[in-house]
């Protein structure tokens, strides 16, 4: 399939009413959001939304998002919560989205066949325009291979999906750099089944009563299966095998640069992911730093492109440095986690 490429801003109307003529007869488009780079098609089109699963090799039993940008979104859930109206009137638009019970315009094959549907409206100029030109809500997972870091750049999804999409728009590197926050809210009980920039702290300052999945917390294994379908798959994975040292940061270090010898001596590369603070403390190996541990929002930002970049140079292991799994740093840890197939040392 040939796929057109169109680098475009906020205020690229043309192209952007272009890409949402391919949605409307059923086509994919790759756009960018303020989270990460989504791959869409027409939510109400069946048959276009198979096309999702077929272009990302994506297991028929996860659900997708569904994108709109307006707050009227009564079509396709039964009812709205009180306690949803309340994230999605603090925190819409943006990235959070909800997960309640479904109505019946919502094809089952968008939501893997349960009765609920994700929603979300992004915050990304573009995305907006793109739902709306389109007219229609668009369903959308992150624009990757199945298995595969998320993209957060164009050429991460020119990388993975160009020639099985009919087009790619955007330009722009994705302001927060991790999917959307996911939360179920079940008559008013509020789960965050996905954690992300909108953190269970912020959730509470707005007066609510927030469970944490408790398999966000650790490996998923048989009698603690994650409610949010994809939370089960290997995911975000780098090709080389990751390990990631928590505790404190200068045993880290030390421990770090005990692996890069040991490596080195049979031959073998390591790529370390480090912090500004410790990066020069390295001897050897391939160090990337995901950025400062006092800016948290840059390092979500830039790790899916660090755990790429892992795998352009072909290191043959990751050790990467830890964080402390509050905040933000909880959303940054569940997808190191996945990374590292919840390979962890605590020093
Ligand atoms: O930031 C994002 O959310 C990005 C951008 C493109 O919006 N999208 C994204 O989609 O990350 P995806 O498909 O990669 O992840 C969707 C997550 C999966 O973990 C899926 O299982 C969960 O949302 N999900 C979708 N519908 C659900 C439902 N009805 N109940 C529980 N979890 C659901
Ligand atoms: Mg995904």
């Amino acid at each position: 399939m040939d796929t057109k490429v169109y680098y475009v801003d906020e205020h690229s109307d043309e192209k952007i009413k272009e890409a949402a003529e391919v949605i409307k007869r059923g086509g994919l488009v790759v756009f960018p959001t303020e989270t990460v780079y989504g791959l869409g098609a027409n939510a109400l089109d069946e048959e276009a939304c198979r096309r999702i699963f077929e272009a990302k090799g994506r297991p028929q039993d996860n659900p997708l998002i569904v994108h709109v940008a307006d707050f009227d979104i009564s079509d396709y859930v039964e009812y709205i919560p009180e306690n949803a109206k309340k994230i999605m009137e603090n925190f819409w638009p943006g990235p959070i989205t909800i997960v309640v019970k479904k109505s019946s315009r919502i094809p089952m094959l968008v939501t893997a066949n349960l009765d609920s549907v994700a929603i979300r409206m992004p915050s990304n100029k573009v995305a907006r325009k793109l739902i709306e030109y389109a007219g229609v809500p668009i369903a959308a997972p992150s624009a990757n291979i199945s298995g595969r870091p998320s993209p957060t750049t164009i050429e991460h999804t020119i990388d993975d999906l160009m020639g099985k999409v009919d087009m790619i728009i955007g330009g722009d590197k994705c302001e927060f750099g991790l999917e959307s926050t996911v939360v179920e809210v079940l008559d008013e009980k509020v789960t965050i089944l996905r954690p992300g920039a909108i953190t269970r702290d912020m959730l509470e300052e707005i007066g609510l009563n927030v469970d944490i999945d408790p398999a966000i917390l650790t490996k998923p294994y048989e009698n603690l299966k994650p409610k949010s379908p994809g939370m089960k798959y290997r995911h975000y994975a780098p090709k080389a095998e990751m390990t990631i040292i928590t505790g404190r940061i200068e045993r880290a270090v030390d421990y770090i640069n005990m692996k890069i010898d040991e490596m080195k001596s049979k031959g073998k590369l390591v790529g370390v992911l480090a912090t500004d603070e410790t990066k020069d403390l390295y001897r050897g190996g391939y160090i990337i730093s995901v950025g400062s541990r006092k800016k948290l929002g840059l390092i979500a930002a830039n790790l899916f492109d660090t755990l790429r970049e892992f795998d352009k140079i072909d290191v043959d292991y990751i050790y990467a440095e830890g964080f402390e799994e509050d905040g933000l740093g909880l959303a940054i840890m569940n997808r190191m986690k996945k990374a590292a197939s919840y390979n962890v040392i605590n020093l």
